[in-house]
Parts: C-alpha cells; sequence; structure tokens
C-alpha cells in the first residue's frame, strides 16, 4: 500500500516517482485524505529535488484528470490553444483569436478573468456592449463549426488539485520552483481540450521570470511536458523590459487589438502575434512553414477577414459589433491626464509590472475577486525604450474617471525610467 511519507522520503532524497505515486499525491491531496502538512512538505522536497520530464508529465496528467475536462472533440480540426505567462496588458490573445481563426484554425477559446494588474481577456470583451460569454458548452461547440471561433468564460470545477495546490505553494515559499509551475499551467490548458499548444514565455523586470536562463528552463520544461503527454508544443520567449504595445486597459486595449487586426497596431504587438500565430498555423496543420504562415496571416489582415471575424464573433455573442469601425462606441472615461517626465533623456526601462499596478489604482484591474473594475479606465504609454523624451513632456495619457490621479502618475513617472544615453530595446523575441 502507498503511503504519502513514504513519497515524501523519496523525493526528499532525490528518487524518481511513479506514476502511481503521484496520482496518489494528486487524488489524495485533491478530496483532502492527505493533509496540507504533508504536501507542504512534498513540494519543499520537489522545489528541492525538481522533477523529470517523465515525472512532470504524469504531475500534469493527474492534476488535469483531477476536475472537469472539456471534450473538444466535436470541433473538426486540430484544436490549438496559445497561453502567455503573465504579461501585463497583454491584448495578443484579442487579436490572435481573430487572426488564425480567419486562416481557418478553429478557435475554442475558454477564457478567464484577470486578477491584480489588469483585465484578463473576459473583462476586455465584456468592455463591447453586450457581450457575453456565459455560452452552454453545446453552443460552444456549434459556433466554433460555424465560425471557426467562440469564447466561454471558465465554469465548472476545472483543475481542483492545481487551485488547492496553488493555494498552499503561496504560503509554503513554493511558488517559484520551474516543476510546479510548468504542470501548473500545462494542466489547465489540457483540462481545456487542447489538442496543441503554444506558448509565450515572457522575461525581464515584469514578467515572472526575470532572467532568460530561467524562461528558457520554463519553456523547455512546459515544451517537454506537451511532447510527453502527446500534445505538440512549441514555445516563444518575448520580452517584458516594458510593456507590450501601447495601451494597458481593457476598452482601451480592445481599441489596440481592433488596429492591430487590420495592421495598424503597435509594431511591437503586431510582430509577436505574427510569431505566435505562425506557430499556431503550423500546429493546426494549415501552413507549410513559417514563411507561408506569416503571409496567410498579414494577408487577413489587409484583406479585412481578421476584423470582420472579430465582428462576427462580437455578434454571435450578443455584442454591438459597430465597434470594429467605431471604437469611440466602447466606454471612455471622463479625464484624460498627462503623466510629465520628470527630465530629459532616452526611456531605458518600463517596469510592465508597476505600470500594470498603475493601472489598477485608476481601476482597470481587480484588487480581490469580489472588485468591479471600470472598463474604461488605464493608461496610453506615448513612449517606449530608446525614444527621446523633453523634461515635462508627455509620457503617457491616463485614461480616469477621477480628475486627480497622483499615485498613478507618480508610480508612472518612478518606473518608466529615463537615462542621458540611448538604451536600445532588448530583443522582442527569442525563439527556442
Ligand atoms: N501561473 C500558473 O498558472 N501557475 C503557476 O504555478 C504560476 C503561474
Ligand atoms: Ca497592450
Amino acid at each position: 500500500m502507498l503511503r504519502m511519507v513514504d513519497i515524501i522520503e523519496k523525493k526528499r532524497d532525490g528518487g524518481l516517482l511513479s506514476k502511481e505515486e503521484i496520482e496518489f499525491f494528486v487524488t489524495g491531496y485533491t478530496e483532502g485524505s492527505i493533509p496540507d502538512y504533508q504536501a507542504s512538505a512534498f513540494l519543499m522536497a520537489i522545489y528541492f529535488q525538481k522533477m523529470t520530464s517523465e515525472e512532470q508529465g504524469y504531475l500534469t496528467m493527474a492534476m488535469a484528470e483531477s476536475g472537469d475536462q472539456i471534450d473538444l472533440s466535436a470541433i473538426e480540426g486540430i484544436k490549438v490553444d496559445k497561453h502567455s505567462t503573465g504579461g501585463v496588458g497583454d491584448t495578443t490573445t484579442l487579436i490572435l483569436a481573430p487572426l488564425v481563426a480567419a486562416c481557418g484554425v478553429p478557435v475554442a477559446k475558454m477564457s478567464g478573468r484577470g486578477l491584480g494588474h489588469t483585465g484578463g481577456t473576459l473583462d476586455k470583451l465584456e468592455a463591447i456592449e453586450g457581450f457575453h460569454v456565459e455560452i452552454s458548452t453545446a453552443q460552444f461547440i456549434q459556433q466554433v463549426n460555424d465560425l471557426k471561433i467562440a469564447v466561454i468564460g471558465q465554469s465548472g470545477n476545472l483543475t481542483p488539485a492545481d487551485k488547492k495546490l496553488y493555494a498552499l505553494r503561496d504560503v509554503t515559499a513554493t511558488v517559484d520552483s520551474i516543476p510546479l509551475i510548468a504542470s501548473s499551467i500545462m494542466s489547465k490548458k489540457l483540462a481545456a481540450g487542447a489538442d496543441a499548444i503554444v506558448l509565450d514565455v515572457k522575461t525581464g523586470v515584469g514578467a515572472f521570470m526575470k532572467t532568460l536562463e530561467d524562461s528558457k528552463r520554463l519553456a523547455d520544461a512546459m515544451v517537454a511536458i506537451g511532447n510527453e503527454v502527446g500534445r505538440n508544443t512549441s514555445a516563444v520567449i518575448s520580452d517584458m523590459s516594458q510593456p507590450l504595445g501601447l495601451a494597458i486597459g481593457n476598452a482601451l486595449e480592445v481599441k489596440e487589438a481592433i488596429d492591430t487586426l487590420q495592421g495598424k497596431g503597435p509594431a511591437d504587438l503586431t510582430e509577436l502575434c505574427l510569431v505566435l500565430g505562425s506557430k499556431m498555423l503550423l500546429a493546426a496543420d494549415k501552413a507549410t512553414d513559417e514563411q507561408n504562415a506569416r503571409a496567410q496571416l498579414q494577408q487577413v489582415m489587409e484583406n479585412g477577414d481578421a476584423l470582420r471575424l472579430f465582428g462576427e464573433l462580437i455578434r454571435a455573442q450578443g455584442g454591438n459589433a459597430e465597434v470594429i469601425t467605431n471604437p469611440n462606441l466602447l466606454p471612455q472615461a471622463p479625464f484624460q491626464i498627462d503623466v510629465p517626465a520628470k527630465q530629459s533623456g532616452y526611456i531605458s526601462q518600463i517596469d510592465a509590472d508597476e505600470v500594470g499596478v498603475a493601472a489598477m489604482l485608476l481601476g482597470a484591474g481587480r484588487a480581490t475577486k469580489e472588485d468591479v473594475i471600470d472598463l474604461a479606465v488605464g493608461i496610453m504609454l506615448k513612449k517606449k525604450i530608446g525614444d527621446y523624451v523633453e523634461a515635462g513632456e508627455s509620457v503617457a495619457i491616463l485614461h480616469s474617471n477621477k480628475e486627480h490621479a497622483d499615485d498613478s502618475i507618480k508610480l508612472l513617472q518612478d518606473h518608466i525610467h529615463i537615462l542621458t544615453e540611448k538604451t536600445q530595446a532588448p530583443p522582442l523575441i527569442h525563439i527556442i
């Protein structure tokens, strides 16, 4: 008979765990027969001894199978999902979903709400009047088969093992363990039914992983897990030494997505979407090579198909599709407040996580799950790394529902770094 104490001891001493041992832990902890103190000791043993990709595969599958799993087999074609590891103002999902769907890839997107920083994809979509995400699974599948695209809110009991373990890791100093992060993220993607997964691992000051080496290790671990469990998985590492694009805030990001879908978006955001979109087309067998994939994506941006499909998605889910031609229909904040540069020089770094906090203070994000967010508010950056500013010139504009927002202004002034020497932005993308 398996005993948790023996499993802890085996991992503590650097042994390799079997599938049965890992499943015993995940099942027992989820149902409550294994107590927090044993789970804590086990997590700490994993933290120090790490796990092989085979063990990480078992852990991921056991967590994915700990609750409901979405069955997308009624959708024709290869379902490709994308995951970005914690960026700020990350508008890529909003752009990529219609972009790749317009190239024929079925997009069955399950999305969540944001906590902290700015909103999640659901919050952003709800900035569009009437848009609703509470659709039935049957309707969801039907819509993907008809339109190639649907977005549904997370419901049901997905990966309860991960929820419980993540909360425990938070209070036992075991969050920043690559095997634990990788299996946590991948278990949620698997439970959501993806056949193939494209990962966007952020690196830099604003990201979860601050160094390129750690980001690579996390990306490698997730790719290995995906392949271990039979899902085609690939990854890119993208820079977060400044926020992606210019908009941070829900309605502002919807507007930015509309611009980008027509090829009129910020260069960095557009490029990342083309890179990730190409990987998604390849994973779905819709392109022969990267170059061909990129050409298809550029074509649907230029000929209007991508934006048109975004409009159809909005209409199908009850929203006012007129926003795609008239973004002024999105909620607008009553006050626009300049953030003046405190000195002259070149922008050298923009701490994305602090920009996220500044947006949250304006009301764009939630401090607790119960908070109601203001979809209209946020930040539009006016400058990016390498740009010159004069003292007093505006580096960003706050979209605010209050006439004064001194705390957000101060935060941005402290975290948009200015040097007398010009700095180059780090490479946007490291492909692995
Ligand atoms: N995000 C997750 O979903 N899980 C982790 O462990 C860390 C970040
Ligand atoms: Ca953005």
